[in-house]
Parts: structure tokens; C-alpha cells; sequence
């Protein structure tokens, strides 16, 4: 069941190297980010069912194709998460949102929730959960519990980075929970941080130190 999948485009990997560039401004990095999800949003809903609706084009009658089911729901792990969804709102501007509130104990590395806001028929709809950083994995195994509560069943995980460390974790925590990434990175630091990764992806996002 476990899948993992990396997404190599030479755009993600492009724009990502950048985004590692601690020179890169804060500006530039959320106009990074924004563009690199667009192309991951791409992948991640590359297997998407299609069904066919009737339509008119000027030269003729067709059966074309749409994107069947229920409207798609992201889920974004709040703060930098934030920079994920804003651009794949953009490709899928119907899908519902939901957000959930969540930072990192310095010293423990456990996640604390502060917030949960999930649309109610959640069941019934495909989930992409996005947060750039998979570190210890503890925020993105606690959140996707919390949505897992709430009902949902069809989950998938998109970030930037992952550690070594977060992808064991996680799918052990939830080996139904396919994960896409940009990159994986050689480790986590002393303190939790991925390494060589990009820093802290909230605070780079708004300028917060
Ligand atoms: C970052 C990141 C993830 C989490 C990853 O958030 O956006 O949510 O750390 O680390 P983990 O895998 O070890 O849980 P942070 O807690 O810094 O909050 P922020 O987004 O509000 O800055
Ligand atoms: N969260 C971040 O923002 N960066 C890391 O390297 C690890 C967790």
C-alpha cells in the first residue's frame, strides 16, 4: 500500500533550488512556492477519474471529458501549508478547503493543534493534504488523524521536502496515505530541521525572522 512518489520535473527541481537559496527574498520565495504548486498540483492529480459530459463545440456535438465525482478538497496545514494551496486553488478553483492549525514544540518537536476548520461532507471527497515540510512527520501524521476523524478515507500528502526520518514515520503512522515530494533530503538536524533543506518554510514564506 505504501507509495511514495518524487516528482523530478526539471521545473519543480529548478524552482526548488532556488527556493533553498538563502539569498532568495521573501518575496521571491512565495512566488516560487506559488509556481512549484502548480506543478505539483499537476502530478498529484494526474490519476484523476474522468467521466464525459455533452457539450457544443462551434463545428459540431461531442462527449468531452470532465473530471468525475465530488469536488476536491485540500487541506492545508496551517501556517505554510498556506503557500501550497494558494496555487493549486488557482488550477482547481471549485475545490473546497480545509485548514488546520498547527506548530512545532521547539523543544519536544510534537505538533500542537491550534485550529481545525474541514468541510462536512468530507467523506465523500478525495483530500490532498499540503504542508512543504515533512520533518519528524509528527504535524502531517497529526493532522491527517484529525481529518481521519472527521471522516475522510481517500488522503494524499504534498509537500516540498521530506526527511528520511518523516517518511518512515509517516508510513508507518499511515501506510494508506500515498506522499509526493519535490526532493528528499539526506536528514533532520540536532533540531529537527531537514537538512540541507531550506530553513524554516513558515517564517521564510512571511518574513517572520
Ligand atoms: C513546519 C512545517 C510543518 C512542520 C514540519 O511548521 O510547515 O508543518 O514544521 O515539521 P514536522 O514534520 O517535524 O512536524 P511549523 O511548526 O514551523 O509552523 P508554521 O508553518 O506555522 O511556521
Ligand atoms: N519545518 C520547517 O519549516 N523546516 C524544517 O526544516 C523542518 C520543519
Amino acid at each position: 500500500m505504501k507509495s511514495l512518489t518524487v516528482v523530478d520535473h526539471p521545473l519543480v527541481q529548478h524552482k526548488l533550488t532556488l527556493m533553498r537559496d538563502k539569498g532568495t527574498s521573501t518575496a521571491g520565495f512565495r512566488r516560487l512556492l506559488k509556481e512549484i504548486s502548480l506543478l505539483l498540483c499537476y502530478e498529484v492529480t494526474r490519476d484523476l477519474k474522468l467521466t464525459t459530459m455533452h457539450i457544443e463545440t462551434p463545428m459540431q456535438e461531442m462527449e468531452a471529458p470532465v473530471i468525475a465525482g465530488k469536488k476536491l478538497v485540500f487541506a492545508s496545514i496551517l501556517r505554510a501549508g498556506n503557500g501550497l494551496l494558494e496555487g493549486m486553488l488557482e488550477l482547481v478553483p471549485s475545490a473546497r478547503v480545509a485548514h488546520v492549525g498547527l506548530y512545532r514544540d521547539h523543544d519536544t518537536l510534537e505538533a500542537i493543534e491550534y485550529y481545525f476548520k474541514a468541510p462536512d461532507d468530507i467523506a465523500d471527497r478525495m483530500v490532498i493534504v499540503v504542508d512543504p515540510m515533512l520533518a519528524t512527520a509528527n504535524s502531517a501524521i497529526m493532522a491527517i488523524e484529525k481529518l481521519k476523524e472527521r471522516g475522510a478515507n481517500n488522503i494524499r500528502f504534498l509537500c516540498l521536502l521530506a526527511a528520511p526520518e518523516g517518511i518512515k514515520a509517516f508510513q508507518e503512522a499511515l501506510p494508506d496515505v500515498p506522499i509526493f515530494t519535490a526532493a528528499i533530503d539526506i536528514k533532520l538536524n540536532e533540531k529537527g530541521y531537514i537538512v540541507p533543506g531550506l530553513g524554516d518554510a513558515g517564517d521564510r514564506m512571511y518574513g517572520t525572522k
